[in-house]
């Protein structure tokens, strides 16, 4: 770069999101608030993650920023200027690998440049070199089916390298892969960038992935769900490579653990709750099995738990990525067998009991709870106790629902309500004729 480039480039931020909003338009033509005056700064060199929840808007603001769909307020502005469509210089990485069958790894990797209008003998160079840069070498004639899926991941960076980006966007690009195939690539990525052989100015990573973010970033950006807001900002200065069982690796985990989930959620207007969201009829619910509730309680009350577990701890115990861990530690917050907070799980006594107890018990202590904490739960069994007939059809409740929410959060939160009524037989549901019923119940 020369002189006047590298003094233009410290004056304007590589990419700098200005009080972004973005809604989008539910069935009953009310907006759903996504992404709610969200503001940042990348700057040339450094690695940025985005940290939030599934449905916190992530994707829809790398979309934003990719000039792929345009924001309801403010103003995404690269190298000083504001994008108003897919600008050279922005490329993606995606999670699913979105490659062409039909073409060899050379042929989807060429297609990164069809826009720059470069003569073929240079597309060619390019692409062999990045290509070779990625550990393709000797794949070049070879069709995405005959790639396993880590190989297939490299051809989506090397599609995005090529261009030789100044930001990179990255939409969970390891999530796809099995746990090996994604260290390998995150580690092989993270090696290039630290010897400066990637041809890329910055990076922002989207990840649910705590320890990913850490492992890879220079800071994170935490977001919060219904909308999508910045709610912390926690930067990274720890030396590369980061060994993941490094305590001060550790540390920083724990810490992003916290921030995660000392966050009320917030109210449905987009007002910050003090306290959880008083939960509704119209509350949202993640559909999340009576098998992964009654797990997580028995490994908490387990040694050497016994009640109160630190969440990452027991995320690496069983296995499950904090994505999966959350939904199901914050069901048991609903249903009060758990206390969500400060990186902790603990057990209520109901949770304490439900863990002592056997089958009969649980399921009447379990739908104790249900009727208590989840009003749509007694809500249905209500209408059913009043008619006669003692049948609903599904779609008398979904219709209810989505006044308060788009269609596909209102069928997940009855798949959910129905997996948890029949678990607890507090109704029964006919998948075949979609209606409810109290057939097995009493
Ligand atoms: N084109 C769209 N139309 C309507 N709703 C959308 C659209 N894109 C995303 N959403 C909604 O916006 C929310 C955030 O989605 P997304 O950005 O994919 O979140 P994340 O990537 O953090 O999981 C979700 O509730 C999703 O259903
Ligand atoms: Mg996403």
């Amino acid at each position: 770069m020369n002189d006047a480039a590298q003094t233009a480039d410290s004056l304007a931020p590589l990419l700098e999101v200005q009080s972004i909003g973005k809604s989008f338009l539910k069935p009953d033509g009310d907006a759903l608030l996504v992404l709610d005056g969200v503001n940042l700064k990348l700057k040339r060199g450094e690695i940025v993650g985005l940290l939030g929840r599934s449905g916190s808007g992530k994707s829809t603001l790398l979309r934003l920023i990719a000039g792929l769909d345009t924001p309801s307020h403010g103003a995404v502005r690269y190298l000083g200027a504001p994008v108003e469509g897919p600008a050279p210089g922005i490329s993606m990485v995606f999670q699913g690998f979105a490659l062409f069958p039909w073409l060899t790894v050379l042929g989807n990797v060429q297609l990164g440049l069809e826009a720059m209008r470069l003569a073929p003998a240079e597309i060619r160079k390019r692409s062999l070199q990045a290509i070779d840069l990625i550990g393709l070498d000797g794949y070049e004639s070879a069709y995405p089916r005959e790639l396993s899926g880590g190989m297939r991941q490299r051809v989506g960076f090397a599609r995005a390298l090529v261009v030789h980006p100044n930001i990179l966007l990255m939409d969970e690009p390891f999530s796809a892969l099995d746990v090996l195939t994604a260290e390998t690539l995150r580690n092989d990525f993270l090696d290039l960038w630290g010897r400066g052989e990637l041809p890329i100015g910055a990076v922002l990573l989207v990840t649910h992935n705590i320890e990913e973010a850490v492992q890879m970033c220079d800071r994170l950006l935490i977001f919060s769900t219904h909308p999508g807001r910045v709610v912390s900002e926690i930067p990274i200065d720890l030396p590369q490579p980061r060994e993941p069982l490094d305590p001060l690796v550790r540390a920083l985990v724990d810490r992003v653990y916290v921030e995660m989930t000392a966050r009320p959620r917030q109210g449905r207007d987009g007002a910050r709750a003090e306290r959880p969201t008083l939960v509704s009829i119209g509350t949202a619910l993640e559909h999340v099995s009576t098998n992964l509730l009654a797990g997580l309680i028995e490994a908490v009350s387990e040694p050497p738990y016994e009640g109160r577990a630190d969440l990452p701890a027991i995320a690496q115990a069983l296995h499950m990525e904090a994505d999966d861990l959350f939904p199901v530690a914050e069901t048991l917050q609903l249903l009060h067998f758990a206390e969500v907070g400060g990186g902790d799980i603990r057990l209520t006594e109901a949770g304490l009991t439900f863990a002592r107890s056997e089958t009969d018990e649980r399921k009447s202590l379990f739908a104790r709870q249900l009727l208590a904490y989840v009003p749509l739960a007694a809500h249905v069994r209500r209408v059913l106790d009043e008619r006669s007939s003692h049948r609903a059809p599904k779609s008398r409740f979904l219709d209810e629902l989505e006044d308060h929410m788009a269609e596909e959060a209102a069928e997940q939160t009855l798949r959910a309500v129905i997996s948890w009524g029949r678990y607890a037989e507090v109704f029964a549901y006919d998948d075949q004729r979609q209606v409810f019923t109290l057939e097995n119940p009493q």
